[in-house]
């Protein structure tokens, strides 16, 4: 029986590399974890949380795939759990800045980490600076579009690149790729700084005259 994830997880594991050892930080359910070893070849994955509860969930619903030997759970505070083989990070579902915490303060841990997944429910701009900080360049990346929310999805590779402002703001690669969802983003972002602006009393000088430089800046990807 094949395991079915919503469109934001397919989207990380699409980035997933064959023959990976992966830790799947904050795992929740475990079914990323469970999609992955149904449907990439040679992958080894460490399903790791910082909570109690989503880990019998997890381990419920990796007996029901019986995937028991295949995926090891972990109880941990981020990568904590990791070990020296794990060569994937996978982080989705979390804040940008949690995220980053995780990562920042770690890296000694992640000496063979080659990828990182991540997939921040916000932030996503602190987290593309940070995380070429310590040493990883964005690889590849989408925006996917689930139940109205939109979701970056970032693969970072070990090594350095340069950036501007507005790279870590809309993403290099979104901003190269030009996907539909990219521009459904852009779209949506200038309306509600639009809405914002005619709402906004006049007296707030300064935040208006933010608004229209950020306006005509978003406006040059439409
Ligand atoms: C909203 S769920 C996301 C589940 C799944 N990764 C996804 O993308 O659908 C967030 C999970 O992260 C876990 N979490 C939060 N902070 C964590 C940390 N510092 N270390 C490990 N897990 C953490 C929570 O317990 C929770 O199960």
């Amino acid at each position: 029986m094949k395991v079915k994830i919503n469109n934001r997880l397919e989207c990380v594991a699409s980035f997933v590399e064959e023959d990976s050892y992966i830790i799947d930080v904050g795992c929740d359910h475990a079914l990323l974890d469970i999609y992955l070893l149904q449907n990439k070849k040679n992958i080894k994955a460490i399903a790791s949380d910082i909570k109690e509860g989503p880990l019998v969930q997890a381990k419920e619903n990796i007996k029901k795939y019986q995937l028991t030997k295949k995926i090891e759970v972990k109880l941990g505070n981020g990568i904590e759990t990791i070990n020296e083989n794990v060569d994937t990070i996978i982080i989705s579902g979390m804040g940008g800045l949690n995220i980053i915490g995780i990562l920042k303060y770690k890296t000694d841990l992640m000496k063979n980490v080659e990828t990182l997944i991540l997939s921040p429910n916000n932030d996503a701009d602190k987290l593309r600076k940070e995380i070429s900080k310590i040493g990883y360049y964005i690889e590849d990346e989408s925006l996917v579009l689930e139940k109205g929310f939109f979701y970056p999805v970032i693969c970072f590779k070990k090594g350095k690149k340069k950036y501007k402002r507005e790279d870590y703001l809309f993403g290099p690669i979104l901003i190269q790729k030009k996907e539909p969802e990219f521009f459904k983003y852009m779209k949506r972002q200038v309306e509600q700084k639009e809405k914002l602006l005619e709402i906004l009393p006049k007296k707030y000088i300064c935040r208006r005259i933010e608004l229209k430089k950020e306006l005509k800046v978003l406006k040059k990807y439409l």
